[in-house]
């Protein structure tokens, strides 16, 4: 090889010419590429990492004196805290009416668990008129939009894995309805998959294995992309991130954006009461005055069951990945260009080629992933508020292809909640004898995307009989599928 001397001698260094090590068979397109992908990739940096990440397990200590967090309740018992939500919520409908509200969804994950082939925002995931998880994420933001005549852009970000598809699919179904100026998409940043030896590893011979870079990296690509740059043209103050796998997510909710305007917060969570000690949820603590999130398997078990004198949870606030951020806390992160969010290790089984240019998948994990978190900037922000949800309304995580959070439990929670909701209105709902529900029934966020909402539109006369397929649209029709 006579062309990537530089390179030789920089992977010299670093103990990585391995990377080269098929260079000569590749077609001249596969070494051009192989010899960007490589020169993207800060080796010195890496270097750091292997030593921190790959030969030495990091060990999360976990500080003395934390305490739980200080929470906002989902509904107010008294009149003190009734008056807080009302006074947010009509901060937030007015953020939302000047256009100062931007939605951000973070979708550039892989969806191993789920294996899923393509986007997981692509899947249908609704129990009558089965629309994909972005179509239910659109027409929350759409259904906003006409409610407050006004403008909310979303950002979408995705990965180098799923790029080109999402933005096709948005395409192909004309974005949802939503005007395609105001879908803003962008693309997350990668890290090498590094083997147990501290060498990268090859996903073929002319390319590095590489993943996203974790959610965390919605920072930074904020940023970097110019994301930030066209939030503040559009006077955009507020931004509301959620994940693209919970169908129950409120994508702009009133409620929660004004709690955290009206305190004047960088940053802020929706937290969950724990369904049990050892669920596998972040615990949102307060670690040195800060709010802070410490992962499930990092908190010692004696203080994961530790209760309170009435016998409940101390630590019971279990993260849902539900934020607002400032747009200004953001620049503020991102002002020095990167953004120095943590790396967190996770072991993996890497797809590789051997010595030899063979295919091998392991049957143990093989490498290292590296993953910054977004939960991980709660500490930089001065101020924080956490507000209380209930799991009923918005929570149902599509992770796993069964079982627990899978697109089964989400089809029943979507219908579960239907069904509150219509009973709350008036409506009977037809149950079985262990009070399941007897229907599939869909309500779609442009005929109402809250209880109160639904309460205000919906015709108490509606009948449903066990068995039927109820699907309630953007103009009230009703009947099978959409
Ligand atoms: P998860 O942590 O559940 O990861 O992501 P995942 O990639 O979807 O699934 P597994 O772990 O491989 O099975 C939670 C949310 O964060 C996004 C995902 O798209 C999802 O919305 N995410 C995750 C990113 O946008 N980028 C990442 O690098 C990782």
């Amino acid at each position: 090889m006579t062309e990537p001397t530089d390179l030789q001698r920089t992977l010299a260094e670093h103990d990585q010419e391995h990377l080269l090590r098929f260079y000569e068979t590749l077609s001249p397109e596969r070494r051009k590429a192989l010899l960007e992908q490589l020169r993207g990739i800060d080796f010195d940096e890496l270097d750091t990492l292997i030593e921190q990440y790959v030969r030495r397990k990091p060990h999360v200590e976990v500080p003395s004196g934390i305490r739980p967090p200080e929470m906002v309740p989902a509904r107010p018992s008294d009149e003190q805290t009734q008056a807080l939500h009302d006074a947010a919520r009509r901060r937030g409908e007015q953020l939302i009416a000047d256009g100062k509200v931007a939605a951000f969804v973070v979708a550039g994950g892989q969806g191993t668990r789920l294996g899923y082939e393509g986007p997981k925002g692509c899947l249908e995931v609704t129990p009558v008129a089965h629309k994909p998880l972005f179509q239910v994420f659109a027409e929350q933001i759409l259904a906003a939009r006409r409610r407050w005549d006004t403008a909310i852009p979303w950002y979408v970000m995705t990965s180098p894995i799923n790029d080109v598809p999402t933005r096709a699919f948005f395409r192909q179904h004309k974005y949802f309805g939503l005007p395609a100026d105001d879908v803003f998409f962008l693309v997350q940043g990668t890290m090498p998959a590094i083997g147990y030896d501290g060498k990268l590893l090859l996903a073929a011979p002319g390319r590095v294995a590489m993943s996203p870079d974790g959610h965390g990296g919605a920072l930074p690509a904020l940023s970097d992309s110019g994301a930030l740059a066209d939030m503040a043209a559009r006077g955009v103050e507020q931004i509301s991130y959620f994940q693209v796998d919970n169908p129950l997510c409120r994508a702009v909710d009133p409620l929660f954006i004004g709690l955290h305007a009206e305190r004047d917060a960088e940053m802020s969570a929706k937290a969950l009461p724990k369904r049990d000690p050892m669920e596998k949820l972040g615990n949102f603590c307060v670690v040195d005055g800060k709010v802070t999130v410490i992962e499930y398997c990092d908190l010692p078990e004696d203080l994961v069951r530790q209760t309170t004198d009435d016998g409940h949870l101390l630590f019971n606030a279990g993260s849902i990945a539900i934020h607002m951020l400032s747009r200004a806390f953001v620049e503020r992160l991102t002002a020095g260009g990167g953004c120095e969010l943590p790396w967190h290790r996770a072991d993996k089984i890497v797809t590789h080629v051997d010595a030899d240019g063979n295919a091998v998948t392991p049957d143990e994990p093989n490498a290292v992933k590296l993953e910054r978190f977004i939960f991980d900037a709660l500490p930089l922000a001065e101020r924080t508020v956490i507000l209380e949800t209930l799991r009923t309304e918005e929570f149902s995580p599509v992770k796993n292809a069964e079982g627990a959070d899978s697109l089964n439990t989400a089809l029943h929670d979507q219908v579960r909640r239907a069904a509150e909701w219509l009973e709350e209105a008036g409506v009977t709902v037809p149950r079985d004898a262990d009070g399941k529900v007897a229907a599939a029934i869909e309500i779609s966020p442009l005929f109402a995307d809250s209880g109160e909402q639904l309460a205000e539109q919906v015709d108490k006369h509606l009948t449903i009989a066990p068995g039927d397929k109820v699907y309630l649209g953007s103009r009230g029709q009703i009947g099978g599928e959409k």
